[in-house]
C-alpha cells in the first residue's frame, strides 16, 4: 500500500464497509483506479471483482454450481466441460424455429411471454437456446479457416461469440429470439422484449454502451432468465447482470 497516495488510500477506505468491498483486492483496486480516474469508487470496486483489471479469459475460475438460477457465466467464469443442466426441455414449436430446449422453469417462462406477445401481434421465436460445450466449441470455430493467425481471430469472434465453456447457452437458461442482427432492437418484437421481458423473468444479458463490461458486442436478441423476482432487480438497477451478481448476489453465495 505503500506504492499509493495516502489520500488515494484514504478514499478508498472510506468504500470499506461496502459489502462487496474485499480487503484482498485494496492493490488492485487502487492500481485500476490510478488508470479509470473517471470511474467512482463504486465502479472501480465492482469492475476489479468481475475481474476487469484483467484482460478477459485470465484467472479463469470453474463454477461450482452450475444448477443454480442464479449462476453467472461470463469471461472470467466457466461452465464444466461435461455440464449438461438435468431438467432440459424441448420448447412448443409454435415458440420456437426447429427443435430448441431450455431448462423446466426459463421454457415454461418463454413460452407464457410468447402466448402474451402474440395477443399483442408481435411474434417470437427461439432461434438457439441450449447449447452444449461441444457444440458452441463448433460455434466459436464456425468462422475458422485453415492458415488464420489465432490470436487475430480470437480477438474478433471473442466479441460476438462465447469459448467453450464460457456460454450463458450451457446453462440452459438462455435463449436467442428472431434474429441476430442490432438491427432488431428498431422492430416491435426487438422493443417490446426490450420493455416487457423483464416481467416474464428474463434480462437482456449484453446491453448497449456495457460492451466494456460484457466483453460481448450489443445483442438486442439475446436474453437470460432469472426468475420474475430477479429480473425486475437487475432490471430497475440498470447494472449488467456481471455487476449486479458481483455485488449483491456474490456475497450470498
Ligand atoms: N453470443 C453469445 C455471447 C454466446 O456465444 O454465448
Ligand atoms: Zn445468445
Amino acid at each position: 500500500m505503500e506504492d499509493f497516495l495516502p489520500g488515494l488510500v484514504g478514499e478508498l477506505r472510506k468504500c470499506a464497509c461496502l459489502p462487496y468491498y474485499i480487503r484482498e483486492n485494496e492493490k488492485r483496486y487502487l492500481s485500476y483506479k490510478l488508470h479509470q480516474p473517471s470511474l467512482s469508487w463504486e465502479e472501480v470496486i465492482t469492475f476489479v471483482n468481475i475481474g476487469l483489471d484483467r484482460p478477459f479469459y485470465t484467472d479463469v475460475c470453474q463454477i461450482t454450481s452450475p444448477n443454480q438460477l442464479t449462476v453467472l457465466i461470463n469471461k472470467y467464469r466457466r461452465l464444466p466441460r461435461d455440464f449438461i443442466p438435468g431438467d432440459l426441455e424441448p420448447i412448443d414449436d409454435q415458440c420456437s424455429e426447429g427443435q430448441m430446449l431450455l431448462r423446466h422453469q426459463a421454457r415454461i417462462a418463454f413460452e407464457v411471454m410468447c402466448c402474451d406477445a402474440r395477443k399483442q401481434g408481435i411474434e417470437l421465436k427461439a432461434i438457439s437456446s441450449f447449447r452444449s460445450y461441444v457444440y458452441q466449441q463448433q460455434v466459436y470455430y464456425r468462422k475458422w479457416t485453415e492458415g488464420m493467425d489465432i490470436d487475430q481471430y480470437q480477438a474478433e469472434r471473442d466479441r460476438v461469440s462465447a469459448r467453450p465453456g464460457h456460454s450463458e447457452h450451457q446453462t440452459g437458461l438462455t435463449v436467442d429470439i428472431n434474429d441476430l442482427e442490432q438491427t432488431f432492437e428498431n422492430t416491435v418484437e426487438g422493443r417490446w422484449l426490450a420493455a416487457n421481458s423483464y416481467c416474464y423473468g428474463f434480462i437482456l444479458r449484453y446491453p448497449k454502451g456495457k460492451e466494456h463490461i460484457t466483453g460481448y458486442d450489443y445483442e438486442p436478441w439475446h436474453f437470460r432468465y432469472l426468475g420474475k423476482k430477479l429480473s425486475q432487480l437487475v432490471y430497475r438497477s440498470g447494472l449488467t447482470y456481471d455487476e449486479f451478481y458481483t455485488r449483491y448476489l456474490e456475497i450470498l453465495m
